[in-house]
């Protein structure tokens, strides 16, 4: 797949709009998270992400030379800092397939962010460790079922459910909690595994997150008759175990939070289909071959790396990224309809999730 990337204009800079401010897009919204995709490789082919038919042993992944290295990610992650960002998601296709990961996570946390990952769990037992002590605040998992062949189907190779298990329990161990553990549902695949979800974290300390499937990227052939709406899952879990809503954590916060009312811990429910959260999205997204990203579902990126190869200096990249943020439109969820289903957009595994 080649993406498209638009080169941003080089010439004279602009003096920042922002100085002394905060920096906003169009709708009002300021940039405190930035999601880093480390790699488009993953060694699952999970059905709703990378269907096997599509990321076959023809598909042409970026080169080594066309991905950021870890010196090229970590400067362009101070500039970040510096245009406000105070969160920062490393992602893939799965991050711990690229080597020494936790050189990076040593590199990011001199800046003052809180650091998380989201992984598929696959390498997480074996890395765990060094990551905490790399300084990795904590990480999601994703978990699409608990039983063994729904979940070999939907990751397509045969990958099992002990092993993520042990792989949250060696996150927890090495302090990497509270887990967040992702369960995207799809209707008639994984849906009846929402009460066996719920009931495993439930008590735990861990938090079950359930999403609502995506249309992102082009290939999955998402279909509005898929999605499990979340007011059903909320539903669902609360006739067995009682919800109640609990406000955000903080503002612009994707999950929307649900307790138990026995005290066994919360749920969070991600709901971009039926209730989108677009008003307060406050995420900037980094490819793998550092183009930008304003919107999960973005048609097209902003290229850095010509910038960070080309001798800008860190003022000159600072204020490309502001240019970039202050044309920000993006409102994909709010405005998705079959049609913009259709649309050639981003794969989630280049932009990261
Ligand atoms: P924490 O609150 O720190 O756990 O972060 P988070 O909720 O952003 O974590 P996570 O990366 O697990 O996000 C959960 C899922 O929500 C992602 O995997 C995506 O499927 C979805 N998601 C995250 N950001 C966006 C977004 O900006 N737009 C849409 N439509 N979906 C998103
Ligand atoms: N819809 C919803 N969530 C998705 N993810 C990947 N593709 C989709 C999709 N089409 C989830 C993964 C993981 C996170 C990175 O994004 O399961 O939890
Ligand atoms: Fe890999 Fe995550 Fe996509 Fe599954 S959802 S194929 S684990 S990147
Ligand atoms: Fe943000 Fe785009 Fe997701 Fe809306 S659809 S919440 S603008 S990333």
């Amino acid at each position: 797949m080649v993406m498209k990337v638009i080169p941003i204009s080089s010439g004279r800079t602009p003096a920042p709009a922002f100085a002394g401010g905060t920096l906003r897009d169009t709708l009002g919204r300021s940039m405190h998270d930035l999601r880093i995709s480390v790699t488009d490789r993953c060694n699952f082919r999970c059905v709703y992400c990378m269907p096997r038919e599509v990321f076959d042993a023809n598909y042409t992944f970026l080169p080594h030379s066309a991905i950021l290295s870890f010196e090229e990610i970590a400067r362009l992650a101070r500039i970040f800092v510096g245009l406000g960002v105070e969160k920062i998601r490393l992602t893939g296709g799965e991050p711990l397939v690229r080597r020494d990961l936790h050189r990076l996570v040593a590199m990011l946390k001199e800046l003052d962010v809180e650091l998380t990952l989201t992984t598929n769990g696959s390498l997480l037992a074996k890395n765990a460790q060094a990551l905490a002590q790399a300084g990795l605040d904590r990480v999601t998992v994703s978990l699409d079922s608990l039983d063994e062949a729904t979940f070999r189907a939907m990751n397509d190779v045969d990958f099992p459910v002990a092993k993520v298990l042990e792989s949250i329990d060696a996150a927890a161990a090495a302090g990497l909690s509270p887990v967040k553990v992702n369960m995207v549902v799809k209707r008639g695949v994984n849906d009846g595994d929402i009460l066996p979800m719920a009931e495993r974290w439930r008590g735990s300390g861990h938090i079950a997150r359930f999403i609502e499937y995506m249309d992102v990227g082009s290939s999955n052939g998402w279909r509005m008759d898929d999605v499990v709406p979340s007011a059903e899952v909320v539903r669902r879990i609360s006739e067995r175990w009682p919800l109640e809503p609990v406000g955000a954590n903080y503002a612009g916060e994707v999950a929307a939070r649900w307790r138990y009312v026995d005290g066994a811990g919360e749920i969070g429910v991600i709901s971009s289909v039926t209730q989108a959260f677009c008003g307060s999205c406050t995420r900037m997204r980094l490819s793998t071959e550092g183009a930008l990203f304003t919107c999960l579902f973005a048609q097209s990126g902003h290229d850095l790396k010509s910038l960070l190869r080309g001798g800008a200096s860190d003022e000159e990249i600072r204020d490309q990224i502001a240019a970039v943020w202050q044309r920000r439109a993006d409102r994909y969820s709010e405005i998705r309809t079959s049609e913009t289903a259709k649309l050639r957009k981003v794969e989630m595994s280049y932009i990261g999730g």
